[in-house]
């Protein structure tokens, strides 16, 4: 077991120490659910406010559920259908403040208030999104987003 305790004094501390963790826990492991099982379980255990971490993966042009920490989850979403969807079709970073405000959201834990989705993009290939729920409204800011954008691009060169 791995013993990460980040513990930071602000947002920027936070990320960069999270994506140092991230790149220790990744090293040379080639494997790409071992990869995302960890993150999801790293990003889990250092982001306060959380209820669901994790991936979905692009399997044929479909979004297929990955590794996650939180509730059982929907195991498959469409290009363009709800937060996951719209990131992946889009390629754009979701950040969304208010997730029943956001149409065609899919409600896979009631308790989901807002949400950040970043896609994960290789060599032009978009390999899966990161998706991270809170059941706090408008939990990520700027600083989460500007955060967590190195952790995607880690993420992408490792699954
Ligand atoms: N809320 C997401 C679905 C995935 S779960 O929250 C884990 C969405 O609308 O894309």
């Amino acid at each position: 077991m791995y013993d990460f305790k980040i513990e930071a004094a602000d947002k920027p501390t936070l990320y960069r120490d999270l994506a140092q963790a991230l790149e220790a826990l990744i090293g040379d492991e080639p494997d790409a659910v071992a990869n995302m099982a960890n993150a999801a379980g790293l990003i889990w255990e250092s982001l306060p406010d959380l209820n669901w971490a994790g991936f979905y993966r692009n399997v044929g042009g479909e979004l297929v559920l990955g590794p996650f920490q939180g509730r059982p989850a929907c195991i498959r979403i469409a290009f363009g259908t709800g937060v996951c969807g719209v990131a992946a079709e889009t390629r754009q970073v979701q950040r969304v403040a208010d997730v029943n405000a956001f149409p065609g959201h899919i409600a896979c834990d009631s308790a989901s208030r807002s949400e950040i989705v970043l896609p994960l993009v290789r060599d032009g290939e978009l390999l899966g999104v990161l998706d991270i729920d809170s059941p706090r409204p408008a939990r990520f800011d700027e600083e989460d987003e500007a955060g967590l954008r190195p952790i995607a691009e880690i993420l992408a060169k490792a699954i």
